[in-house]
């Protein structure tokens, strides 16, 4: 063959990989939450994945930790006909999407990537509408853990929980050698977190089930209810005068800078130690919430498409969703984020002893009943109802209303939300 011929070729090659590239480039618009450093990390790999593909990713993110900010703007973006191509949204609410008939259908993509086998059945179901893929997870959270300074417990002379009775006795040796006894966030996502990570301590599974996944009213007005409320305010008193308003990740940096012992909050609280290069096990210690071990209450981050026209906007959509589900994304993401893989099977080389915990407890937790969904983080009732309890716990953590009238409260108006 002669050298003109082959260059030509490679020409020819070339200028057709930039035509097939170009068509299928599509842009994705993404709505999420993760703003934090070790969220910005973990979801950056996403978008690496994509662009890689050829694919344009614009940014829509939406501060505020828990998502009830993104969640809101996302509704104006959907009333006003534009929504973005693709949005972070969970549990129930995206039967709630689905009965708009505004999204679009993963079957495709899910059949190819078998995400029937690859996913536990509790998970796919939560994903799918009227048998349907509409939704792709990414991860699985815990929420019942407490991030631990070893170090400032040390010099208060305090152990680590693992008992409430025990916390209040640690906590008065930490305030009185001078540090923040509990690294809080003021935000009513953040004290519901802790409220339901009380209720799953004290109140253990079945009363979990009761009071908040089936919102029954003898359940939320109880007296376990109430000593659930009293250990939920007793908290208060070891936290700092800034804490109102304060937001999760600040909190978690009180506990890495060794001004605070301790906070209460899911894992994804490890993706800021991580980010500021501690390490897990030296740097701080992860243990489950009081009275809480071998219970696993879950949040999984999933996220919807809409129905879009454009041919190469639905291409993107469609790599996305594959990619979410592919091992790479699954691990690295997962690792960056402290979460754990929600694709069954995978390796558990890359990841460290805490996430090790939350495999091994998920699938004890699930054997035993003691796997829930979290009510703060829209995994187990509708908003509505997620809505009234937040108002109730709120008001009760920042007023001096006594618990046994918020026990009370709650049942009326979670009754009300129904
Ligand atoms: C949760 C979400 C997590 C984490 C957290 C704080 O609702 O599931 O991924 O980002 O909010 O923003």
């Amino acid at each position: 063959m002669k050298p003109g011929f082959i260059r030509l070729v490679a020409i020819f090659s070339m200028l057709f990989a930039m035509f097939v590239s170009a068509s299928f480039g599509g842009e994705v618009e993404v709505l999420h939450w993760w703003t934090s450093g070790g969220e910005a990390k973990s979801v950056g790999v996403l978008k690496q994945l994509l662009e890689a593909e050829g694919h344009t990713w614009k940014d829509f993110a939406v501060a505020g930790g828990g998502g009830d900010t993104a969640m809101t703007v996302l509704r104006s973006r959907a009333v006003s006909g534009n929504p973005p191509t693709a949005a972070q949204v969970k549990g129930p609410q995206i039967q709630q999407w689905g009965d708009e008939g505004v999204l679009a259908n993963l079957d495709d993509v899910a059949k190819k990537g078998d995400w029937d086998r690859l996913l536990p059945a509790v998970v796919s179901d939560v994903m799918k509408y009227k048998g349907h893929y509409v939704a792709v997870p990414v991860n699985v959270h815990r929420i019942n853990w407490m991030w631990c300074n070893p170090d400032v417990f040390r010099k208060a002379g305090a152990t680590i929980p693992t008992t409430w009775e025990q916390f209040s006795v640690a906590a008065e040796k930490i305030k009185k050698a001078g540090f923040i006894p509990v690294a809080f966030g003021g935000q009513a996502w953040q004290e519901a977190t802790v409220f339901e990570t009380i209720v799953l301590g004290i109140g253990g599974a079945a009363f979990f089930r009761k009071a908040l996944i089936e919102a029954d009213s003898a359940a939320l007005n109880s007296e376990v209810m109430v000593k659930c409320l009293t250990i939920f305010k007793n908290i208060k008193q070891y936290t700092d005068k800034d804490a109102p308003g304060r937001d999760w990740n600040l909190a978690t940096a009180m506990v890495i800078q060794g001004k605070a012992a301790m906070q209460f909050m899911g894992d994804w609280a490890k993706g800021e130690f991580t980010a500021a290069g501690k390490a897990p096990g030296v740097d701080f210690i992860a243990a489950p919430a009081p009275e809480t071990s071998g219970a696993f209450l879950f949040n999984i981050d999933s996220f919807i498409m809409f129905n879009v026209k454009n041919k190469d906007a639905q291409a993107a959509q469609k790599s996305m969703a594959r990619l979410i589900m592919e091992p790479k994304f699954q691990e690295v993401f997962n690792v960056n984020k402290g979460s754990i893989p929600v694709r069954l099977g995978m390796s558990r080389a890359a990841f460290d002893d805490a996430a090790l915990r939350a495999f091994d407890e998920f699938a004890s937790a699930a054997a035993s009943g003691a796997l829930l969904p979290s009510m703060a983080h829209e995994m187990a009732v509708f908003p509505a109802i997620r809505g009234a309890i937040f108002d109730v716990v709120t008001n009760f953590y920042n007023s001096d209303m006594p618990p046994e009238e918020a026990a009370k409260k709650l049942a009326q108006d979670v009754k009300d939300a129904m």
